[in-house]
């Protein structure tokens, strides 16, 4: 696990679209896993003014989105079909063909769940799967307790998420409480992941995602299994790590080669 720790979200966020655009460059045709929240605003903001700015295309990118709110249409306002087309899909050159979210009106819940797993596989899977984490743990809506070898599936909400989550819905709409979510499992397939986390409210799950135990009740901990993952932090979301002197001294004496910078 590489620990980053940026001065601040914008930075967090500029270095992830880096990390991105590198990937695009050398392979056209990638695969990446997106996450929607607070979280990837300014990731999408950066990945747009790389694409108008500095000619980043995604003309053959492929993206797979890690989850839906069951219940919703994809023109729903609240929707993370929409959330995704108002912050970046509408802004950059992706086929509509390519992009693939779960579909939160499937009649045949557990069918799209399996045609959407079948969907990744035969992209040869996802070359880099954005994350960001809930404060209870969950990454995409694997909330606690969720196997940690869980493949696309329904899940239901945690009131903690549901919480959280209102202040995206218009004031009197409620939080469904299920969503199609890509599961733990889905996201270790992918060959790289990279986690962002900014603000306060994220540093004691971000402590324990890095220095705690491996456990389904803190589902992103499982990323300390993965071979190949980034962690961005903020300076508030990292304040409570132990080790955050020696996270900062590995990264500021990184050889130039190694880094995205
Ligand atoms: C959403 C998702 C969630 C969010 C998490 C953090 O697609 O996968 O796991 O990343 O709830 O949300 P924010 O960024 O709003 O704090």
């Amino acid at each position: 696990m590489e620990v980053i720790i940026q001065s601040s979200p914008e930075r967090s966020a500029a270095l992830a679209a880096k990390m991105v655009a590198r990937l695009v460059r050398e392979k056209p045709d990638a695969v990446l896993g997106l996450p929607t929240g607070g979280t990837p605003v300014p990731l999408y903001a950066e990945l747009v003014r790389l694409h108008r700015e500095e000619k980043l295309d995604f003309a053959k990118v492929r993206t797979f989105n890690l989850d839906e709110y069951v219940g919703l249409a994809s023109d729903n306002a609240s929707s993370y079909h929409a959330f995704m087309r108002g912050h970046l899909f509408d802004h950059i050159n992706v086929q509509a063909k390519n992009i693939h979210i779960p579909d939160g009106m499937a009649k045949d819940i557990s069918a799209a769940c399996n045609a959407y797993e079948e969907a990744i596989r035969k992209t040869g899977g996802i070359d880099m799967q954005l994350l960001g984490i809930g404060t209870d743990g969950h990454i995409g809506f694997n909330e606690p307790s969720s196997s940690l070898s869980s493949r696309t599936r329904l899940k239901t909400l945690t009131d903690k998420t549901m919480h959280f989550n209102q202040s995206h819905f218009a004031p009197g709409q409620k939080v469904p409480r299920y969503a199609i979510t890509m599961g733990v499992g889905t996201i270790m397939d992918a060959k790289q992941c990279v986690l962002l986390a900014s603000g306060s409210a994220k540093a004691s799950v971000v402590q324990q995602m890095i220095e705690g135990p491996v456990t389904a009740m803190v589902p992103a901990s499982v990323l300390q299994m993965h071979p190949r993952t980034t962690i961005i932090l903020d300076d508030d979301a990292a304040k409570s790590l132990r080790l955050k002197d020696y996270y900062r001294f590995v990264y500021g004496n990184k050889p130039d080669w190694q880094r995205c910078e």
